[in-house]
């Protein structure tokens, strides 16, 4: 038998056909050669049906991924992770302490062709700059005290799998050099090494901070900002999305009922004000808020408003900033100063001196919480 080249196929009778896809648009086809029409027919069924199954496809619902939330914001984050999963792009995560950015970084690596890889995690914020290079990149036996034997770094552990930054911007200006040499190349040199080693990992990267202001403000690199944020993903605060507050409220008192075998439910008093507060740790204070209440509860199955902090218990009858006079020789700085004190002493309080319990409380992190407390101690005033 012999064989027609590419050329021959495409000689002969030429047929077109077009159609109006789903979406509206107009496509055309033009196939040339034996069975022209047929095959025309052929192509454009195909492209039909593919627009329709594209149009079709639903979103992905939050709760296969664990997280839970159904606000349009959540949709719509939903909308880009449905995208993201579908890649290795490196994402820059942001959010507000307590959002879930670490919740949803675990759920691009479960739903992403990576999953059967390692997903490791690390904050960057919580070693100094030397334990950090040797935690992320590994180091050879000796090379420095302590260094008893060769340990292989995060980097290599995460090797084909997912590598999760939390608190990216924290990292000092040499660790950002060597960051970007593995986003750039796939290389990295372990501690006392003298050859780099190559790895195959997707970066997430996460900040609360507003990053590109650190890059303007000469902290934070600029090619090493535009490599993270390939894709930037923005997970918003729980302020903004209220509506999720009873589902959210629904999913945490399940998971106590099935860890204690009991089973509560809110007074929808008690619900009003989880509504009602403006929630600066996020789904972290409402988590560890349903938590309180579930304990203080005891035996009763309806939790009712009284056993909510009471900042929150307050949310509903706080009188709102227009009845208050203006204070009497006293500037807006001197007024924030007080109020940031204030909510200081307060959080410290309710967090019984745990000071990463109060930085959650709070909204910032525990070395911002630690500086603005020492600020007030020596007496500088008002603090940054
Ligand atoms: N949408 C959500 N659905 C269910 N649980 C959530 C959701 N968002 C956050 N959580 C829970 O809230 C807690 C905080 O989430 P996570 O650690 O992912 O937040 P984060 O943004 O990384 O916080 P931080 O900035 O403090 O590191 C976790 O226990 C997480 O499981
Ligand atoms: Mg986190």
């Amino acid at each position: 038998m012999t064989e027609r080249s590419a050329d021959e196929q495409n000689e002969g009778p030429c047929a077109s056909a077009s159609t109006t896809l789903i979406d509206g648009t107009q496509v055309q086809v033009q196939v040339q050669g034996a069975n022209a029409e047929t095959r025309a027919k052929r192509a454009l069924a195909a492209a039909a049906a593919a627009a329709t199954e594209e149009t079709e496809r639903p979103t992905s619902s939050g709760e296969s991924m664990g997280i839970i939330g159904e606000s349009a914001p959540m949709q719509e984050l939903y909308r880009l992770l449905d995208r993201i999963v579908a890649t290795s792009a490196t994402v820059l995560i942001t959010g507000e302490n307590g959002t879930g950015k670490e919740l949803v970084a675990k759920a691009i690596h479960n739903r992403s062709s990576r999953s059967s890889g390692a997903f490791v995690a690390t904050n960057c914020s919580a070693f100094n700059d030397n334990l950090l290079e040797s935690e992320l990149f590994g180091h050879k036996r000796g090379s420095f005290t302590g260094a008893v034997g060769d340990k292989p770094g995060l980097f290599a552990i995460a090797d084909t799998g997912t590598f999760f930054l939390d608190e990216v911007g924290d990292m000092s200006p040499a660790l950002q050099v060597k960051l970007l040499r593995v986003l750039q190349e796939g290389t990295f040199m372990p501690v006392g090494a003298t050859q780099t080693k190559k790895v195959d990992v997707r970066i997430l990267a996460a900040t609360n901070r507003d990053l590109m202001a650190r890059v303007r403000e000469g902290y934070f690199r600029e090619d090493l900002f535009y490599r993270l944020n390939v894709v930037a993903l923005h997970v918003p605060p729980l302020r903004d999305r209220t509506s999720d507050i009873p589902l959210l409220t629904e999913h945490f008192l399940d998971r106590l009922g099935e860890r204690d075998g009991q089973k509560k439910i809110l007074s929808r008093q008690a619900m009003r004000c989880l509504g009602a507060h403006n929630w600066p740790g996020n789904v972290r204070e409402l988590e560890n808020e349903i938590e309180r209440l579930w304990v203080l509860a005891g035996d009763e199955a309806l939790i009712d408003a009284e056993h909510l902090t009471p900042v929150i218990a307050d949310a509903l009858t706080r009188p709102a900033p227009k009845d208050s006079p203006l204070p009497a020789g006293k500037t807006l700085h001197d007024m924030v100063d007080e109020l940031e004190r204030s909510m200081i002493d307060r959080a410290l309080e309710a967090a019984e001196g745990n000071k990463t319990l109060a930085a959650e409380l709070l909204g910032i992190s525990r070395r911002n919480l630690i500086r603005k407390v020492q600020v007030y101690e020596s007496g500088e005033g008002k603090s940054s």
